[in-house]
């Protein structure tokens, strides 16, 4: 009712309302109480089907009515206590707001210890603790699931959390900062340093050729020389670089994709992947269980 900025339409609403629920009362006692005569044929409502079958105009079933009467005398009481008369907030003080802050007040007092308590943790401790690892899985599939995938294997883009191998690091430590701050993974499009088309083939085939994929060896060794502009990020042996995020491009493991032609695609159009900051969406307690729950995917594999 706080859309209303004029103060005439809550009493408006309650009064109309008033007036239909109590208007249903009279109507039917009305209809009810009027009894026929001895002898007294009862009139028909004048509604005939299939030649002479009439509809007569009896009084209403005595439970009927009863059940009738206790529902407007069921609302009645229902718009004092609950909100829903116009403006009138009822005299339970009850709204959906309050309701809401009242489950969060007993959420806190109920795990606001238990995330205290593991907040004061190291994150290998809380790890290794079943009750942490157990609340941290379900946060997890909360907030994290959708772009990571249910098993944290995530998909193209959006990377595995369960393998040990990782674009920023996997200690624990960068692994919480990893989720409170974000990451913003700047691969920039890089056909063209490269010299276009030809070039891009030669380096994709270079980048096949680190990690023993079949490739071309002679567009790989043209390539090697190109490699320098990637170097930069990348590392001069390709091994990556996790101050960047630039990943590892000697191992089997593919953000994007390690066929030749999502590798020219990744240096053609360049990559961008997105980690959401959770800084100020989560608590430090959920974003520490959710840290440990991480490593602890992977730790000791
Ligand atoms: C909107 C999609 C999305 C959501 C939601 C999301 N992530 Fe991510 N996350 C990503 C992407 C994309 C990357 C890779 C960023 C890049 O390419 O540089 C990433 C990277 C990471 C990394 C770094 C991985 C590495 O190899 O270093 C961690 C750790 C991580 N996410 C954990 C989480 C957790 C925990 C949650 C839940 C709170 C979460 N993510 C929610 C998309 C998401
Ligand atoms: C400015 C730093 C930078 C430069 C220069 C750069 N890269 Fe990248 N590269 C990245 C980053 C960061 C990512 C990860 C992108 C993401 O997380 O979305 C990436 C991703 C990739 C991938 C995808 C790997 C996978 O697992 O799917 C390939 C392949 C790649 N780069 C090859 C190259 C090649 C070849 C060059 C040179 C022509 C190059 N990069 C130059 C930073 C760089």
């Amino acid at each position: 009712m706080s859309d209303f900025t004029s103060g005439f339409w809550g009493p408006f609403i309650a009064i109309v309302t008033l007036i239909s629920v109590i208007g249903c009362g009279v109507f039917l006692k009305v209809l009810s109480t009027r009894r026929l005569a001895p002898g007294e044929k009862p009139g028909t409502t004048g509604h005939v089907w299939d030649e002479d079958l009439a509809e007569y105009h009896n009084p209403m079933p005595r439970w009927w009515m009863w059940l009738f009467y206790i529902t407007v005398v069921f609302s009645l009481i229902y718009l004092a206590i609950f909100p829903g008369l116009g403006s009138f907030a009822g005299v339970g003080d009850w709204n959906s707001q309050g309701k809401y802050e009242k489950e969060m007040a007993d959420a806190d007092k109920a795990y606001g210890p238990l995330f205290d308590k593991f907040l004061k943790q190291d994150l290998k401790a809380v790890a290794a603790d079943a009750e942490g690892k157990q609340m941290g899985e379900r946060l997890y599939l909360t907030y994290c699931s959708q772009c990571h995938g249910s098993d944290a294997r995530g998909a193209k883009g959006f990377p595995n959390l369960t393998d040990n191998d990782w674009l920023y690091g996997g200690d624990a430590e960068i692994i919480k900062a990893s989720i409170t701050n974000g990451r913003s993974g700047m691969m920039p499009p890089m056909a063209a340093a490269v010299g276009g088309g030809d070039g891009t083939n030669e380096v994709a085939n270079y980048v096949l050729s680190l990690s023993r994929r079949p490739h071309d060896a002679q567009l790989a060794a043209a390539g090697q020389a190109k490699f320098a502009v990637c170097a930069a990020c990348h590392g001069p042996d390709g091994k990556g670089n996790p101050a960047l995020g630039a990943p590892n491009l000697t191992d089997e493991v593919w953000l994007y994709g390690g066929s030749e032609k999502a590798i020219i695609e990744t240096i053609t159009k360049g990559r961008n992947g997105q980690m959401p900051a959770q800084r100020d969406a989560l608590s430090e307690g959920k974003i520490h269980l959710l840290a440990a729950y991480v490593y602890g995917l992977s730790a000791k594999k």
